[in-house]
């Protein structure tokens, strides 16, 4: 079924058929909130692809009827739970900035280490370099390592919000701010958490989120999504997903008529989302909050509460009211000196009583061979081995310091808090892992 957009009432879609009278000829940019002919799942495609923290998103849209190309323009809140009363205090804060979020070859990026390479690599895919900053004890980028990480290269701070734990933005917004950077948030773990009352996504300049398999939330195994309130950003996200059409022009296709429809005025490729994925995501954003979150929320209370006062825990999740946790997974850091085995005899114990538990997931980023052998794109191994467009020092991997990530590795394990846990698995769970590190504590 193909939907019409009620033009009096932008974003409202009623069946093609009960609108006989409203020649499609007539439709039109009302700006800023139209448009039409959207397959009924492609709304979620459109909802779930690229969004503005002003409560619009939309996408490139493929009208079926052979002369309307969808267009989208939809009230978003719903889909990203975003604030809409809040626009980021950054150094390009206004809405509607013309401004390029532009990060390239000879740019320099700073990441945190421990976290999985997807973070590290986009910064890698248009040819800038990550620069690897150690975490602090919540497994996110400590800010107070950044200002030793700066050089006239940097471009940008790509803070991860791991496990779902928020990071603390606003000391690193403000050294953004002092100098001249972006900040891009690595949203991959943490969708549904917040900051000072404003979702995470919403934090820094643009923001990406993971939908994977294995995420808070998935479209059926793949799928993601770029947050960002900067509309150039995300005019050239639309376009970039697709192909590098113009999506901008194709919006005034109508009184174009018979021109091309293809207009590519970018390099892009295929990034898009399928119908099934949307109309996925679009049913597991129904029970977002609802059932998912505060499900999670609920479990990971109960592993809260029982782990708080084990002496041998040294850390647990961040979850403030401040830094209101996303619930990915469950962290926990053990002080093994403190234990008569090793992290992974406690492991193999949890997994004896029946408990799920995972080592850390991931080896850090710059131990990876990817760095460490220095294996960029091609024969050429871009941009490590540029001589023009990359410092030695800074891609000198195997001098990296990050003490702390190193030693989080070591002393860090995860459990899980996923939402179709009883609370009665979670007492399990808990009370397994009391007993397990009760029966190997000194
Ligand atoms: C922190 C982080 N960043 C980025 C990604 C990449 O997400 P995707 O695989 O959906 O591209 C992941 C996925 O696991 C992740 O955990």
């Amino acid at each position: 079924m193909f939907l019409s957009c009620d033009l009096e009432r932008p974003g409202r879609f009623v069946p093609d058929e009960d609108r006989p009278a409203q020649p499609r000829c007539q439709l039109r940019e009302a700006a800023p909130g139209i448009h039409l002919l959207v397959p009924a799942a492609q709304e979620g495609l459109v909802r779930l692809g690229v969004a503005f923290t002003d409560r619009r998103c939309g996408g490139p849209g493929y009208g079926r009827s052979g002369r309307n190309p969808a267009l989208d323009q939809l009230p978003f809140g719903d889909a990203v739970h975003l604030d809409a009363a809040y626009r980021p205090r950054l150094a390009f804060p206004s809405p509607g900035d013309k401004r390029r979020v532009a990060i390239g070859k000879g740019d320099e990026v700073l990441v945190p280490p421990y976290t999985f390479i997807a973070t590290a690599s986009a910064v890698l895919r248009v040819g800038a370099t990550p620069v690897f900053v150690d975490v602090d004890d919540n497994w996110c980028m400590d800010h107070r390592r950044i200002r030793a990480a700066i050089t006239p290269r940097t471009k940008a701070i790509m803070p991860v919000h791991l496990y779902g734990n928020v990071t603390d933005m606003d000391p690193i917004i403000d050294l953004a701010r002092k100098h001249n950077l972006y900040v891009i948030e690595d949203n991959a773990q943490a969708f549904g958490g917040a900051y000072k009352g404003r979702k995470t996504g919403t934090l820094g300049d643009v923001a990406a989120c993971s939908f994977c398999q294995n995420k808070t939330f998935t479209t059926g195994g793949e799928g993601g999504m770029v947050t960002t309130d900067n509309e150039e950003v995300a005019w050239r996200c639309r376009s970039f997903r697709d192909h590098g059409y113009d999506v901008r022009e194709r919006l005034r296709l109508l009184e174009m008529e018979q021109k091309l429809p293809y207009i590519h005025t970018m390099v892009g490729f295929n990034y898009r989302m399928t119908e099934m994925q949307s109309a996925i995501g679009l049913a597991e954003l129904e029970r977002m909050d609802n059932w998912n979150m505060p499900r999670r929320k609920r479990n990971a209370g109960i592993l809260m509460e029982a782990l708080a006062e084990v002496p041998q825990i040294l850390h647990l999740p961040v979850d403030t009211p401040e830094r209101q946790n996303g619930w990915y997974v469950f962290p926990i850091t053990l002080d093994i000196d403190a234990l008569t085995c090793d992290m992974q005899t406690v492991l193999a114990a949890l997994g004896a009583e029946g408990a799920p538990f995972w080592n850390v997931f991931w080896p850090q980023c710059h131990t990876e061979k990817a760095f460490t052998k220095k294996r960029g794109f091609g024969d050429s191994g871009f941009p490590f081995t540029s001589k023009e467009y990359a410092e030695p020092e800074s891609v000198d991997y195997a001098k990296v310091e990050v003490p702390n990530a190193v030693w989080h590795q070591s002393h860090t394990f995860t459990c899980f808090a996923f939402p179709t846990y009883t609370e009665d698995d979670m007492r399990q769970i808990a009370h397994a892992l009391v007993k397990v590190i009760k029966a190997y504590s000194k």
